[in-house]
């Protein structure tokens, strides 16, 4: 039974009205919610337009056209329809997993900073939240998912294990060797949630997805997202990728119509678009490379990144920067809920939104120093 008490809130990152009305700004750059800063594919916004007029109809309630082409796109894995769910965003996987999987006093495994939705479905579920250490040096930059820690915390009441492989907000990875030898070593009966939503960054810098242990481990469940690279986070589409009999029990737990007519096409016209995805990652990383080279200068400590966002390491609360940024109209997400104070997580914007990022951090930052 879900917890209708459960008190908890998701704190997106602000909205650009928001700040243009509090700071009296003319211009805000949002660079606070891993979105992709190109906007949509042209193919998806031409697809959309066309798509309005026929929203007197009810959509496609199980979404099989864009099923198709999300196993013709991942045909190397020999998926089948069966094999595919789609959500409104890839929250809404993840909510369906915590509704089918998970009940009052059962154990959730989540690593420390990671994702807040899983705490989220996992408190809604009055599920019992075990959350573990990850793997830190003495250096601000070095945190990682810790698998050891994870299979150690493992007890007879764990029936999921959420896992953000890159993982948000540190953006780091899990080799895909090390989560097989783990998947091997624990019980089949834990459901494994390998949640890939920034994978295609990932994969550019030459890290492999699970796509390929679904075959070996019937027990994972692989979400993707149409919101980071893909660029259209405001439709609401993701998928999960599993076994046919774990789909089916998340197919009937879902609303009929979950995912509306309009983001359907466009998540089907953005897989499409080749260059659209080319030029994301490439603009991605040519940015990447320029704040990072940037904060070395400054000899400021940052986490070495595999998605579309840094994680910056100020060694001061970092809300008297956050603010101040916010006054120059450039919104970051600053990490307090996550446990990370003294953290900020920049979005990689267009190069441009990237200078005046890092103009302003260094006025801040002589300030500040
Ligand atoms: C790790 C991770 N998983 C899932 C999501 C949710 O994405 P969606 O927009 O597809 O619901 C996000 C969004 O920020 C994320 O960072």
């Amino acid at each position: 039974m879900p917890n209708p008490k459960s008190t908890n809130t998701y704190q997106p990152g602000l909205s650009a009205e928001l700040v243009k009305k509090k700071y009296a700004v003319s211009k805000v750059v949002k660079l606070a919610s891993n979105e992709n800063p190109l906007g949509p594919s042209l193919n998806a916004i031409n697809a959309a337009r066309q798509e309005i007029l026929s929203l007197n109809r009810y959509p496609d309630g199980k979404c099989s056209d864009l099923i198709e082409e999300i196993r013709v796109y991942h045909k190397k894995y020999k998926l089948k329809t069966k094999n595919i769910i789609i959500g409104n965003g890839s929250n809404e996987i993840l909510e369906l997993i915590g509704r089918t999987f998970l009940a009052k006093n059962d154990e959730v495994i989540i690593s420390k900073h990671a994702f807040l939705v899983y705490k989220m479905i996992s408190n809604s579920m009055r599920a019992k939240i075990v959350e573990v250490n990850i793997n830190k040096k003495n250096d601000a930059s070095f945190m990682t998912v810790n698998l050891d820690s994870i299979k150690d915390s493992i007890s007879s009441k764990t029936k999921v294990i959420f896992i953000a492989n890159p993982s948000n907000p540190t953006g780091t990875i899990i080799d895909s060797k090390r989560l097989k030898e783990f998947l091997k070593s624990i019980p089949k009966k834990i459901i494994v949630v390998i949640d890939e939503a920034y994978i295609e960054y990932a994969c550019y810098r030459g890290h492999k997805s699970a796509l390929d242990l679904i075959k070996d481990f019937k027990n994972i469940i692989i979400t993707r997202s149409f919101s980071k690279i893909y660029a259209i986070a405001g439709s609401r589409v993701g998928y999960g990728i599993s076994q046919t009999d774990i789909i089916q029990k998340l197919n009937s737990m879902r609303q009929p119509f979950n995912v509306n007519q309009i983001a359907q096409i466009m998540a089907i016209k953005s897989l499409k678009d080749k260059k659209f995805l080319r030029d994301s990652l490439e603009i991605n990383k040519t940015c990447y490379e320029y704040i990072t080279k940037e904060l070395d200068k400054d000899s400021i400590k940052y986490i070495d990144s595999y998605t579309n966002f840094i994680t910056i390491y100020f060694g001061i609360d970092a809300s008297v920067i956050f603010e101040g940024l916010l006054k120059k109209g450039i919104i970051l997400r600053p990490l307090k809920n996550y446990g990370l104070p003294n953290y900020l997580r920049v979005t990689i914007g267009t190069m441009n939104e990237c200078k005046l990022f890092i103009k302003n951090l260094r006025i801040l930052l002589k300030r500040t120093r």
